[in-house]
């Protein structure tokens, strides 16, 4: 049983309030919010001010994903009704069990993203701590990259550390997932599917939203 959750990442931004609420209606469970720094990795996208200008809208609840250097200092402004989750990178965060905290205390889920070459060993004295765990399949930057292979190997480490600890945290996967490669995604143990271009790449979003729905629901 998987959860989508689209990417607005490659929405038409000129018409984005009407995109997410189609994607909303048609069955997606977040919305996907990426969020880059032009120095954590090599693309800018946009900040808390268009995130916000969704919460008129009827969406989903936010799902953020903050690719930027010292998120500690951005959290916040990322904080609205909507948002469930907050996820930061492990490479970007010096102290990652205080921004883990700070993130928790501002009353919201707590995610940490592994980029394709970081091993998960990384988060070997966080996993009680977390929220959710998000697998990387193409290193952060773009939309419409291809799928790492490597990234289901860990996905499968992953759900089997899951369970060996019976620890709690979620697991998303983020990167070239197609309707090819959901349902084999969701079996190998994800529980969140962001989706960005195979969604809102397509010539219908609700129709395309529905599908990826039916096939990891
Ligand atoms: C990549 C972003 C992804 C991206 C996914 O840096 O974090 O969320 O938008 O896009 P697709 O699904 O097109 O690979
Ligand atoms: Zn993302």
């Amino acid at each position: 049983m998987g959860q989508l959750a689209p990417s607005i990442l490659s929405a038409d931004f000129a018409d984005l309030g009407n995109q997410a609420e189609a994607v909303s209606r048609a069955g997606a469970s977040l919305l996907h919010i990426d969020v880059m720094d032009g120095h954590f990795v090599p693309n800018i996208s946009f900040g808390a001010a268009v995130m916000k200008s969704l919460n008129k809208r009827d969406t989903v609840p936010y799902d953020v994903h903050l690719m930027i250097e010292d998120p500690d200092k951005y959290i916040a402004d990322f904080i609205t009704e909507k948002t469930s989750f907050v996820t930061v990178h492990q490479e970007a965060c010096r102290h990652l069990h205080r921004t883990v905290q700070l993130i928790r205390s501002l009353g919201v889920h707590a995610g940490v993203a592994l980029n394709p070459a970081t091993p998960l060993s990384t988060l070997q004295y966080m996993w009680d701590d977390l929220d959710m765990v998000l697998v990387m399949s193409v290193n952060p930057g773009f939309g419409g990259q291809k799928f790492i292979p490597s990234a289901l190997d860990k996905i499968r480490q992953l759900a089997q550390i899951r369970e060996e600890r019976g620890a709690k945290f979620l697991i998303e996967v983020d990167g070239g997932a197609t309707l090819s490669n959901a349902k084999e995604l969701t079996e190998a143990g994800v529980d969140i599917l962001v989706a960005g271009s195979a969604v809102f790449g397509a010539e219908d979003i609700a129709q395309r939203t529905k599908d990826f729905v039916s096939l990891i629901g």
